[in-house]
């Protein structure tokens, strides 16, 4: 069979580099691309002192553009402070691979922000100042679109799953229609929570199921 890719998009798949969950990381994130519905997690240890990554593992539940991507930009990230692992872009992930196809530009583009997710996640876990934002119904709702309802393939906001959001008081109320034992409910309540939950402002999120 004719693969189409490069010898080392081939060799990083087959042999990925950093793969893996970690114990307690300092920051972690899952995304999932819209274009696939494919997922990747990227985890990261970080220096308090110098903000340089000391550590970083990715699982990737997508194709094997996505398993390379995620193991370059592993390679690529350790050992930079925060602030350059943020400015590593897919394109330079796919040079760095020697070129994916057209097609597959996306794969790319979904470790990279699982790299950014891992980043972002620290950032607010930290309280820093690029991410000192106080968090209101609009911030929630960006994050809410990262969760993917997965009997759909798309993100819970996109698919009219959440009901409403309110913030109040550091806490943080959400009304997601679908009955409260459904086979999904409590996957999806661990992923808003995990999404939500650190967030330097908030207190206590409450997630009530209606349907
Ligand atoms: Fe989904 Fe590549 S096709 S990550």
């Amino acid at each position: 069979m004719t693969f189409p890719y490069n010898d080392i998009v081939l060799e990083h798949f087959k042999n990925p580099r950093n793969v893996g969950s970690m114990e307690k990381p300092d920051g972690k994130s899952t995304e999932g691309s819209p274009a696939c519905g494919d997922m990747v997690s990227v985890y990261i240890k970080v220096d308090p002192d110098t903000k340089i990554i000391t550590d970083i593992s990715f699982e990737s539940y997508g194709c094997a553009s996505n398993i390379a991507t995620g193991s370059i930009i592993t390679e690529m990230a350790k050992g930079k402070t925060l602030e350059e692992a943020k400015k590593i872009t897919w394109k330079e992930a796919s040079q760095a691979l020697g070129g994916l196809p057209a097609i597959k530009a996306h794969c790319s583009v979904l470790a990279v922000e699982g790299l950014r997710g891992a980043i972002t996640n620290y950032e607010e876990k930290h309280g820093l100042s690029a991410s000192r934002e106080a968090t209101t119904v609009e911030v929630v709702r960006k994050k809410l679109k990262k969760v993917m309802n997965p009997m759909m393939g798309l993100d819970l906001v996109t698919t009219n799953l959440v009901k409403e959001i309110e913030v109040k008081e550091g806490v943080v109320h959400l009304l997601i229609e679908l009955p409260e034992n459904h086979q999904f409910s409590a996957v999806i309540k661990e992923e808003v929570k995990e999404k939500i939950e650190h967030l330097w402002d908030v207190k206590n999120v409450i997630i009530d199921f209606v349907g």
